[in-house]
């Protein structure tokens, strides 16, 4: 019997016998030819069942084949050009068909796009769909690329609680859940802290997971639950992780370009655009950033856009500030030194401009603004402590932390890069939610 193949492997088994098991995604009747479109997780295949070739019962089943019905299918891989699919470019005549299960006629999914309701509230079916399936299989390759390119440059992996006893990124933000005799815990909303310890046991390291923000916010970036990689490094100043930063983005996006071009080009996504992310990125100062958005604005005619674009020296950016900024380059671009009150308790002053700090922001090209945020860390026991009364933290819970700072305090720095909106960057989707396989929104928790 032939062996089961990957379609995404199809181009090395041409003019020979395979077997490909998955699900009917489409069918088409031309006469005495059936075409099926059939997906097998790892690709879009066209199968082709000629009416002379089948006994008349096999050819009759086939013909009134419901969608997403699974099977197995015997047949000679053909190349020929025109043939749908993804990669495209083969097609399969159909010997043989093993039917596992005749799928009920009332799929809900039509090949068309649904409203984004349906389509969330059936998004276990969703995922079947090549757009969804396209996004989610370059998330993995995202994945794997991001690891790679820590593990390959000296960074420990090293995972960080999810279940914590306080705030890391403001307090505004917490998911809190009764915890036994010790009162109220909190959903980890980054594993930061945790990393600076680390560090000082095993030099670079870095945790991957789950974090989940309670944000207020209904945005097409914002998820409660997302997904974020964090390297941390000591005897590290911000000028150096920036230039890990750059390195890291530009490894991620050559390994989606080399692998996951069948699934961009789905996508429809300019690879061009991609294909210009180099290292190193530009670097503007939030103080440069500000003057920019003063000339955008003043050059901007529509008076709601205008009042959109009201920025003033101390404002953190929104979306439409990043929007605009971003349009100015065709890489990701560095915003650094943002003012102190805007960003969070543990950041290293500006030297001698305490009003600013040693943080940066790495914004996607595209609109897609802030994919990045981190900072150099503060290394002082005493102003550390002070930061963290004035913005009203426990000192109880922080007191391991502060630790850190009185037994060999050393320069050090991280980031954080949410998953998710990298992966909506570089598949050029619109919404952060369709860059995950179950999104969490404050309007969603099903299915
Ligand atoms: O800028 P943030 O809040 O930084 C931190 O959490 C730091 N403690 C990270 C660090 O230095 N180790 O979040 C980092 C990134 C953002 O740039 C964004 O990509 C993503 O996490 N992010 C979100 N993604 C989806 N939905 C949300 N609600 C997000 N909030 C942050
Ligand atoms: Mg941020």
């Amino acid at each position: 019997m032939p062996s089961i193949i990957q379609v995404d492997k199809i181009a090395n088994y041409t003019d020979q016998d395979v077997r490909i098991q998955g699900w009917v995604y489409n069918r088409t009747d031309k006469g005495k030819l059936v075409f099926l479109l059939i997906r097998d997780g790892s690709g879009f295949v066209q199968c082709v069942a000629f009416k002379g070739d089948l006994d008349e019962t096999t050819f009759d089943k086939i013909m009134r084949l419901p969608k997403e019905s699974s099977v197995i299918i015997t047949g000679k891989v053909r190349a020929d050009k025109r043939a749908p699919g993804i990669p495209g470019g083969f097609e399969v005549g159909i010997k043989e068909i093993e039917i596992l299960q005749e799928a009920n006629e009332d799929y809900p999914m039509s090949l068309k796009e649904h409203g984004v309701d349906f389509a969330l509230d059936n998004r276990h079916l969703w995922l079947r769909m090549p757009s969804q399936w396209a996004v989610l299989r370059i998330r993995a390759t995202v994945i794997s690329a991001m690891r790679e390119w820590l593990d390959n440059n000296g960074f420990i992996n090293m995972d960080t609680p999810i279940l914590t006893p306080a705030a890391c990124e403001g307090t505004t933000t917490l998911f809190e859940t009764p915890y036994f005799d010790e009162g109220m815990a909190y959903l980890a909303q980054s594993g930061q802290l945790y990393n600076e310890a680390d560090i000082f046991a095993f030099g670079k390291v870095y945790s991957f997971g789950p974090t989940f923000r309670a944000e207020k916010s209904k945005t097409r970036r914002h998820l409660t639950e997302f997904w974020m990689v964090e390297p941390e490094i000591a005897f590290c100043d911000l000028d150096q992780l920036m230039e890990i930063e750059e390195q890291f983005i530009t490894h991620i996006v050559k390994r989606v370009l080399r692998d996951r071009q069948p699934e961009l080009k789905s996508l429809g996504r300019d690879l061009s655009k991609l294909e210009q992310i180099e290292a190193p990125f530009p670097r503007i100062s939030y103080d440069q950033a500000t003057e920019m958005l003063g000339q955008i604005r003043s050059e901007v005619t529509d008076l709601e856009k205008k009042e959109l674009l009201q920025f003033e020296w101390g404002m953190d950016f929104g979306a439409p500030h990043e929007t605009e900024l971003t349009g100015k380059f065709v890489k990701p671009v560095f915003v650094y030194g943002y003012p102190t009150k805007v960003k969070a308790f543990y950041m290293e002053p500006w030297p001698g401009r305490p009003e600013v700090c040693k943080s940066v922001d790495l914004l996607a090209p595209e609109g897609y603004g802030e994919i990045i945020g981190g900072s150099e860390r503060m290394s002082n026991h005493d102003l550390l402590l002070q930061r963290i009364h004035e913005h009203n933290l426990p000192e109880e819970s922080f007191k391991w932390y502060l630790d850190l700072r009185k037994y060999g305090s050393v320069p050090h720095s991280g980031f954080g890069i949410g998953l998710e909106r990298t992966v909506s960057w570089i598949c050029g989707i619109e919404h952060i939610r369709e860059a995950i396989a179950f999104p969490r929104t404050i309007k969603r928790v099903y299915p």
